[in-house]
């Protein structure tokens, strides 16, 4: 039974965080499946299943770009592993009860349900899944479908996750929404929370619980050094502290407040580095070059500086990127 399989792989990763090649080889074996189940090979050679969908604020990846996030590697196995230990905590604190969860931009594979349900019965977790990408949407049921899944999925919706309005959405133990890039560039999480935050419950937990983009600036390598120091210059985004002004009654600003980091003074540096930090939960996170999510942005300090202040400021419209102010 393949249900049994997807399980067996998905208790290997939960059960190898740090061993990279098990993790490669159960996410690919899993791929394999996913790719002969849906047949996306075949159906995902079109153009439409190639380009990026437009949101109310953001873009949301095509259909096979979405499928492709399943082999980010250490993503998906850290993801897995705070999503389970998260759901675990849920149960210790609401014994008895079925731990509710609503999941923004399944993408073709639902990784979060496919991998997660097979460990728990359904009487224990039941999914709501929205989706904006209609093809992604179809594909996942018939995913979830062939992994006899059905019973752990109460609701499809295809819809846009910054403007929709959750069903009963207090009910709800956990959001998930992996709706990201590094630099937080394009797609639609910050917008999604600002959305979403509200119309949950307060003690409802959020994976990935926070990204914080953070500059750092490097000091010009030394003779015998192994690694080029460096040290935080500046926060110029957290998203969670952003987004908590907006009570639900707000609508999305234009953009953040910006960020001004200070480049003159004594010390000469290399470069500045800006990282984006993603927390999924408790002490997992996401650190730098781990995944395409936390690739990091240098760009190199030329002296005499042009001007000794450099300011950040994350767009919200028209567009969904962190920019530099001249
Ligand atoms: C980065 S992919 C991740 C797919 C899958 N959840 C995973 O983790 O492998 C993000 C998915 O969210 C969807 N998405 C992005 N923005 C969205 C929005 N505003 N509303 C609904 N879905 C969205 C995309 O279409 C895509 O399928």
């Amino acid at each position: 039974m393949l249900r049994n399989t997807i399980k067996d792989l998905s208790t290997t990763i939960l059960n190898n965080q740090s061993d990279f090649d098990t993790i490669k080889n159960s996410v690919d074996e899993i791929h394999k499946h996913y790719l002969e189940t849906t047949k996306i090979g075949e159906l995902g050679e079109g153009v439409q299943h190639m380009a990026a969908i437009p949101t109310a604020s953001g873009m949301a990846l095509s259909l096979n770009h979405a499928a492709a996030c399943l082999l980010d590697y250490r993503r998906t196995a850290k993801l897995l592993n705070g999503m389970v230990t998260l759901i675990r905590e849920k149960q210790e604190q609401h014994p008895n009860e079925t731990i509710n969860i609503f999941y923004a931009g399944c993408g073709p594979y639902a990784p979060f349900v496919t991998l997660v349900a097979p460990l728990f019965k359904a009487s224990e977790v039941q999914f709501s899944v929205l989706e904006i990408n209609a093809a992604s949407i179809k594909t996942a049921e018939k995913l979830i479908k062939a992994l006899e899944l059905t019973n752990y999925v109460k609701e499809y919706h295809t819809a846009d996750a910054v403007t929709f309005q959750i069903p009963d959405a207090k009910k709800y133990h956990i959001l998930f929404s992996e709706t990201l890039d590094a630099l937080l560039y394009r797609e639609s999480y910050v917008p999604i929370l600002w959305n979403m935050l509200p119309q949950i419950s307060e003690t409802c937990a959020v994976i990935p619980n926070n990204v914080i983009i953070q500059a750092n600036l490097t000091f010009p390598k030394q003779e015998g050094q192994d690694a080029q120091k460096e040290k935080e210059a500046a926060t110029i985004l957290d998203v969670r502290e952003a987004v908590k002004i907006n009570d639900g009654s707000q609508s999305l600003p234009k953009s953040f407040a910006p960020t001004t980091i200070n480049l003159a003074g004594d010390d000469i540096y290399y470069s500045m580095i800006v990282d984006t930090k993603v927390h999924i939960h408790n002490d997992i996170w996401l650190h730098r070059n781990e995944s395409s999510l936390s690739i990091p942005f240098e760009m190199e300090i030329a002296y005499p500086l042009d001007a000794p202040n450099v300011t950040f400021f994350y767009e919200l419209k028209p567009s969904v990127e962190l920019k530099l102010q001249n």
